[in-house]
């Protein structure tokens, strides 16, 4: 039986973090034994807000890589790709932008959201505002029937749904394929500051590269209680970041619910739970780490595989475009 096509990607914009960890590379390790997995690194969409920086782009290409194969997504069960290789994705966003409406983009909230972050003013980039056109057209060159993303991710699919039925209504053939989103079961991992979301650019992130030292100091400077002052006083749980990724990481949950009784009755210091926070840790990290070392050593492999990969993945999409263009009367050639 054909497996069930999925795919997943990410901007090569900085290292991954434990937030990813959590919210999608598990996951992928996961449905690579299931599914079809493809996973795209998303370099196009990087650059619709870092155009003048494409080496930050391009470096990153080969740090994410070593994440995704250090977490243990392995390259025999899934393809990984290199969006920029693909030019059928860049040929579909154009057919595609005739199928949507700039009010339709305009709504889309995760990109009114971006673009307020971003502090884009006036002056958003055509590209940018047009990247959920071009998301549409990564997820549909693989006829990807399953995208695993984050819930910021939501509007992406939709928007990518509703040209998958426009093209087909008005080509009047079933050609691209309904993708369903599928979202992460767990928890948003918040920050080591105690923020709700972990990420780059809030520089509260734990990194799977992080040296062992690095992780210590990170679950050290941890956002606890801050009326918890005296080893004696009593602790709240509620919004005590160490407990919440104690909740996350750790496999002992009777030990961490006894943690927490004894943090809750007071005497109990946060160093002595941050201290068992680091050691669950770092023997879920250090292998993930160690073998991120061997992967970075060997660049030239490391991109000879995401080559390799986005080779294949020319082949499908060459496919599509030829079935795609056959439904649109371009299939000149036939002629
Ligand atoms: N927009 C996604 C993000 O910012 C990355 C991405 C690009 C993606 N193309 C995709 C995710 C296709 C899933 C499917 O994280």
């Amino acid at each position: 039986m054909k497996k069930t096509v999925v795919l997943t990607g990410d901007r090569p914009t900085g290292p991954l973090h434990l937030g990813h960890y959590v919210g999608s590379l598990l996951n992928r390790t996961k449905l690579q034994d299931t599914h079809e997995q493809f996973v795209m690194i998303a370099d196009m969409q990087a650059l619709t807000d870092n155009a003048d920086n494409p080496e930050k782009v391009s470096n990153h290409i080969f740090e994410v890589a070593c994440d995704y194969l250090a977490v243990g997504i392995d390259p025999q069960k899934t393809t990984f790709f290199i969006q920029s290789m693909i030019p059928a994705i860049a040929e579909l966003s154009v057919m595609y932008m005739n199928l949507v409406t700039v009010a339709r983009v305009q709504r889309n909230p995760t990109v009114k959201t971006e673009i307020q972050q971003k502090g884009f003013g006036q002056s958003i980039p055509v590209g940018f505002f047009v990247y959920p056109i071009h998301q549409a057209a990564d997820i549909t060159v693989v006829k990807a029937q399953v995208v695993p993303v984050g819930e910021d991710q939501l509007p992406m699919i939709e928007q990518t749904n509703e040209i998958v039925r426009s093209f087909n209504r008005i080509y009047k053939k079933e050609v691209l394929v309904e993708a369903q989103a599928l979202i992460s079961q767990c928890p948003r991992l918040p920050g080591i500051d105690g923020q709700a979301k972990m990420g780059k650019s809030l520089n509260n992130a734990i990194y799977l590269k992080d040296s062992a030292d690095e992780l210590a100091k990170k679950v050290r400077s941890m956002y606890t209680d801050p009326h918890h002052i005296r080893v004696e006083d009593s602790g709240s749980i509620e919004g005590n970041t160490v407990f919440t990724y104690l909740d996350v990481f750790a496999d002992d949950k009777t030990h961490v619910q006894a943690l927490k009784d004894h943090y809750q009755k007071g005497g109990l210091g946060d160093m002595k739970v941050k201290n068992y926070l680091l050691e669950v840790l770092e023997a879920k990290f250090a292998p993930i780490r160690e073998r991120r070392k061997e992967f970075q050593k060997d660049r030239a492999q490391v991109m000879r595989m995401l080559i390799e990969g986005s080779e294949r993945v020319v082949g499908v999409s060459l496919k599509t475009m030829a079935e795609v263009k056959e439904a649109m009367g371009l299939n000149y050639s036939a002629f």
